[in-house]
This record gives structure tokens, sequence and C-alpha cells, in this order.
């Protein structure tokens, strides 16, 4: 079984390039099968979860093909059928932005309901409301997401909640919808502008995102492009953090200083240095981190998707803590684990109360999901002797070369795959 053996204690120093956006990724290509035209799409991050969902489009008839490593070409000309039935893809989360697309595209789409992250109930009531908003007639059956429509007319939407899915889901279908949609109360995260220019790079009409309301005027058809990806928010988010734990000096590179505010604001009151440049963010932390209060919330606000990486951090700051989980409902499931390595944290239903303590202590823990299980890799580049991690595939889903970039960093931490590597790399640092 793959693992993840790390032998704390080093600061962490140095560069780290940035990859694409995953989460924007994952919509950009949903969205490129909605033109017969080629799409080329660079800065594409090569990480299990962008690769199922290309794989899966092959599945279906779309041509898909990495000309380099950060490259795709893809052309949905030939792309056969509407049904998505596949193991993998339900472990994706972002499996149902295929139905925006396709409802769109082809007036009917039949998808495998959504996987991705255990971290709490995650409806997609929103998503439908908006498709039949916009004259679909949908349905949950037999484990899929089913809807259909004659044609699809421009509407009104107002979203209940703020939501990343949602939004770039009917987004995707109201391009080619008949007439105007306004979608109200809309998601402003920077993947939703990422996917708003991409679909207008194809030739789509969409005004308004990065705000609450976006307005999208029906097109005919689409055309192809070429576009860059966004810098992924939360891998820059996370180095930026790592930082911060094993008191380093990380400059991340590639990135969009506005996109990480929140978190060099947070890091700031931590008592950490930032220095922002064009594209990158410099993170310096020389002394114990302080307390601070943190509530998770929709973008601009504090990302739900950093909370295990700054409770982690928070986790070694003197005095006493609270995070507010405002996103999700069962997001603290990593918390054992961080307990077990020395932690002094108390979770109340959506809140975490976290008395710093001096430091942690390697343990043998079980990454619970993507962003916890980064975060507790960031645990043991800090804990007092070795940290062995389970279930790394959660991590590998969403981080490019995670371990790689933290050696290049100065970490100690190897990826082992049998019990005789993990026992070579706790000799070499014994
Ligand atoms: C996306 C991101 C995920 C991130 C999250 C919040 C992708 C692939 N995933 O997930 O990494 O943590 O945004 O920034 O981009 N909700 C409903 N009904 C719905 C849809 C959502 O009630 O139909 C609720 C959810 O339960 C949650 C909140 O809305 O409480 C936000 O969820 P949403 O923004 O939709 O998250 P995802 O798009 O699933």
């Amino acid at each position: 079984m793959e693992q993840y053996i790390i032998k704390g204690g080093n600061s962490l120093a140095g560069e780290v390039e940035i990859t694409g956006a995953k989460n924007a990724a994952l919509a950009i290509l949903a969205a490129s099968t909605m033109t017969d035209d080629t799409v080329i799409i660079e800065n594409m991050p090569d990480e299990a979860d962008t690769n199922i969902l290309l794989a899966t489009m092959n599945e279906i008839g779309v041509f898909t093909h990495r000309t380099g490593r950060h490259t795709v070409r893809v052309n949905a000309a030939k792309a056969r059928d509407m049904v998505i039935d596949n193991d993998a893809l339900k472990k994706i989360r972002a499996s149902y932005y295929l139905i925006g697309a396709m409802l769109g595209k082809f007036k009917h789409a039949r998808v495998v309901l959504p996987g991705g992250c255990a971290i709490g109930l995650r409806p997609v009531d929103q998503h439908m409301k908006g498709f039949s908003a916009l004259g679909a007639e949908c349905r949950i059956e037999h484990g899929y997401i089913v809807a259909e429509a004659r044609e699809l007319h421009g509407a009104h939407i107002y979203l209940d909640v703020v939501s990343v899915g949602a939004t770039i889901n009917i987004m995707m279908a109201a391009t080619l919808a008949q007439g105007q949609t306004i979608i109200e109360n809309a998601a402003k995260e920077p993947h939703v502008v990422d996917l708003a220019n991409f679909l207008n790079s194809m030739g789509a009409r969409i005004k308004g995102a990065g705000t609450d309301v976006i307005r999208i005027r029906g097109v005919e058809r689409l055309h192809g492009t070429e576009y860059a990806i966004i810098p992924d928010q939360i891998e820059a988010g996370t180095f930026m953090m790592a930082s911060a734990i094993t008191r380093g000096d990380i400059t991340v590179r590639g990135v969009i200083p506005k996109h990480l505010e929140s978190i060099s604001a947070k890091l700031k009151e931590m008592g950490c240095e930032i220095h922002e440049e064009d594209d990158a963010v410099r993170v310096i932390c020389k002394e114990r981190l302080k307390s601070t209060h943190v509530k998770t919330l929709p973008y601009p606000g504090f990302p739900t998707d950093m909370q295990p990486q700054i409770t982690v951090a928070l986790g070694l700051a003197s005095g006493v803590s609270i995070v507010t989980e405002s996103i999700f409902e069962n997001r603290f499931k990593y918390i054992d684990e961080l307990v077990s390595m020395g932690a002094n944290i108390k979770v109340e239903g959506s809140t975490a109360i976290i008395s710093g303590e001096e430091k942690y202590t390697g343990a043998h823990i079980v990454a619970p999901d993507l962003r916890a299980g980064a975060a507790l890799v960031l645990a043991g580049l800090v804990a007092d002797g070795f940290t062995t991690i389970d279930n790394i595939r959660f991590i590998e889903r969403g981080y490019e070369d995670f371990y790689v970039k933290l050696q290049t960093l100065g970490a100690r931490i190897e990826r082992v795959e049998d019990e005789r590597s993990g026992q070579k790399f706790r000799l070499k640092y014994a």
C-alpha cells in the first residue's frame, strides 16, 4: 500500500511553482465537450481527478490527448452518448459538470451521482433547481442524475445557497439556452470566473462572473479555443501554510496573489511576513505562530479547502484559536488523527477550539480526504520523529507531485510502496 513517510523537523525554504487549478480544470474539461471544434487547454494539472475525467471523456468518444504534461487537446465532435457510467467517475465530485455541459449541448444528460470527498452532505438540489428553471425535466433514478429538455430557455434563478458547483453547472447549460439567464447569489470563486472566461473565449456571452449576479445570453453554438487555466489557489495556500508551520521561507510562484489574500491576511495575523510580487507570494515565518480565529466562507472569504491546513498551523500557535467551518458539516474528521500527534483540539459542532501546543509528535495516521490529508502531511513535516500516512491516494487526487515539491523545499518525505522502502527511509534518517 502506498504511504508517505516523513521525518519531521526541517524548516522548508525555497521556491515552488504552482500548477493549474484542479477545480477550474474539471469545469473547463467538461465545458470543452460543448463544441465540436478542437479545444487546446494549457496549464492542465496532471493529477488523479483530472486524469479520471479525461479517461471518462475518452470512453464516451471524446478525443483527448495530452500533447505535453500540462497541455491537453480535446475534440468532442464524435462524443457518442450521454450515459456516464464509470466507477472511477463516481469518486470525483466534478462528474456532475458533465450534466450541465451535455444538457446544454445535447439537451439531455444522464450521469452517475457524484462522489468526491466525504466532508458532509453534498446535495445537488440547487443544480436541479437551475436545470428545471431552464426548462429541463430533472430527476434522480437508479443512482443517476437525469436531465432532459425539448429546448432550454433562459431564466431568472436565485440560488438558495452559494454553491460553486450549481453556479458552474447552470452557467454551462444556460450558455446554449435560448435567451437570457440571470443567476443571483452566484458563487464568486476564481474558478467560476475562469470557467466564464473559458466559455467566453469559445463564443459564449457571460457577464458578471466574479460578482454575485451572473448574466448569460444564450448562443447557438460554441467554437474552438486555446486557453490557459488559472493557478491553483489551494495548492498555493497549502505551501504558504507549510512555510508558516515549519518556520520556513517559501515563495509560491506562478500564482495570482489576489486569489490568496484571505490566506495571506490570516498568516499576517499569525505573525508571518508576506511579500507579494506580480505573480508570486513569499511567506517567511521566524517565530512561533500566534493564535487567531478563522471562519470558512464562500470566496472572497477564507476557503473551506484551507480549513484543515490552517487548523494544523494553529495547533502549534501560542494561545487559543477558534476555527468555524460554515460550508461543510463534517469537515473535522481529521482532528482525531491530529490529536494522536499531540494536538489539543476540541470539536463542538461546527467549531474547533484549539489550544496551541509546543510541538506535534510523529504517528501512524490515515488521510481521511484530500485537503485534510495534505494538512496531516504538513503536521508530519514539523512533528518529532517519523510520521506515516496511509490513504495517500486522496492527496494525489488533487496535488501534482506533492511530495516531490516538498522534497525540493527541504522536507524529508518519501512515497513508499512496500515495507522495505519504508525501513530504508527510517534507517537513513534514524
Ligand atoms: C466546490 C469545490 C470544493 C470546495 C467547495 C466550496 C469543486 C470540484 N469542488 O465543491 O473543493 O470545497 O466548492 O468552496 O470545485 N449545496 C446545497 N445544494 C446544492 C449544492 C450545494 O445545499 O445543490 C451546499 C453544500 O452542501 C455546501 C454548500 O452548498 O454546504 C457549498 O457547496 P458547493 O459550493 O456546491 O461545493 P461543491 O461545488 O461541491
